[in-house]
């Protein structure tokens, strides 16, 4: 009715404070009302739009995680979901260690007619191939890799087409960092905008002619008009960035 084209099911989410109300990565060592929800989810959708699922290999390296994942992902198979993004890692082991690329194989060799689509562990557009190449996964989702270089995607692309990835052009670096900023002071206070625009900004710095200096540059930043002192003397050389330069200290 509010005319989403997907509806996911979240089974991955590792934030603690989501174990008390059995939500996210939680509901993998509650696979009874795992499976409720799923077949209630799919009963009441009725097919009208796709639904996914996105999940961690398992709540912990425990035996019975195993049993329980394997559960889960059975269910959404009987139920006619179009896919299951999984990120190889457990929900205990957060973001520690590695994301097991051969769990994912595992899967593509046992469920060959059910859409797998990986995660974890994607910094690269080369990354993608890999995991294609080396798991058989049908699709690749990318998460952190995306953070501080949105071009990964059109890499990706380029990729795919043969030809080399482009690294951004410092014009695009400040027209994105520009459109980020103001996404951000929309959504969020401006001291959360700091904070948050502090980040990306540091981020972004390894994609700048002097790195070192970006970077260092935004570390020092304590105020918004600081961070646009920095981004006009970084990134205004272009005249996509200079743009129109707010004044003050918000956008
Ligand atoms: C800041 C942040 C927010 C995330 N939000 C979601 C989310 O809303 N839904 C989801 O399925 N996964 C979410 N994830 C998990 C990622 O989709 C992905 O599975 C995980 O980061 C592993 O991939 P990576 O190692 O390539 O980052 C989030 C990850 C990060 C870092």
């Amino acid at each position: 009715e509010l005319g989403y084209d997907v509806i996911d099911l979240n089974m991955a989410c590792p934030v603690k404070r989501l174990r008390g109300c059995a939500r996210g990565g939680h509901l993998l060592h509650q696979p009874e009302k795992a499976s409720e929800i799923i077949q209630e989810v799919s009963q009441a959708v009725g097919g009208r739009v796709p639904l996914t699922i996105k999940l961690r290999r398992g709540f912990d390296d425990e035996q019975d995680s195993e049993k329980n994942f394997f559960r889960i992902i059975e269910d959404t198979i009987d139920q006619g979901f179009f896919a299951a993004v999984v990120h190889g890692r457990t929900v205990r082991q957060k973001y520690e260690g590695p994301s097991r690329w051969n769990f994912l194989s595992q899967l593509t060799q046992r469920y060959p007619d059910f859409r797998i689509m990986g995660s974890g562990d994607i910094f690269t557009p080369e990354s993608v191939f890999e995991m294609l190449a080396r798991t058989g996964v049908d699709a690749v989702s990318v998460a952190r890799g995306a953070i501080g270089n949105p071009w990964i995607f059109r890499q990706a692309s380029l990729l795919l087409e043969g030809k080399a990835p482009r690294p951004p052009s410092l014009e695009e670096q400040g027209s994105v960092l520009r459109d980020h900023f103001e996404l951000c002071s929309r959504f969020h206070t401006e001291r959360k905008t700091q904070k948050l625009m502090r980040k990306f900004g540091i981020k972004f710095s390894i994609h700048h002619p002097e790195p070192g200096n970006a970077e260092k540059a935004f570390i020092s930043c304590r105020s918004l008009s600081d961070w646009w002192d920095v981004f006009k003397r970084l990134y205004c050389d272009t005249e996509v960035a200079a743009g129109e330069i707010p004044s003050g200290d918000s956008p």
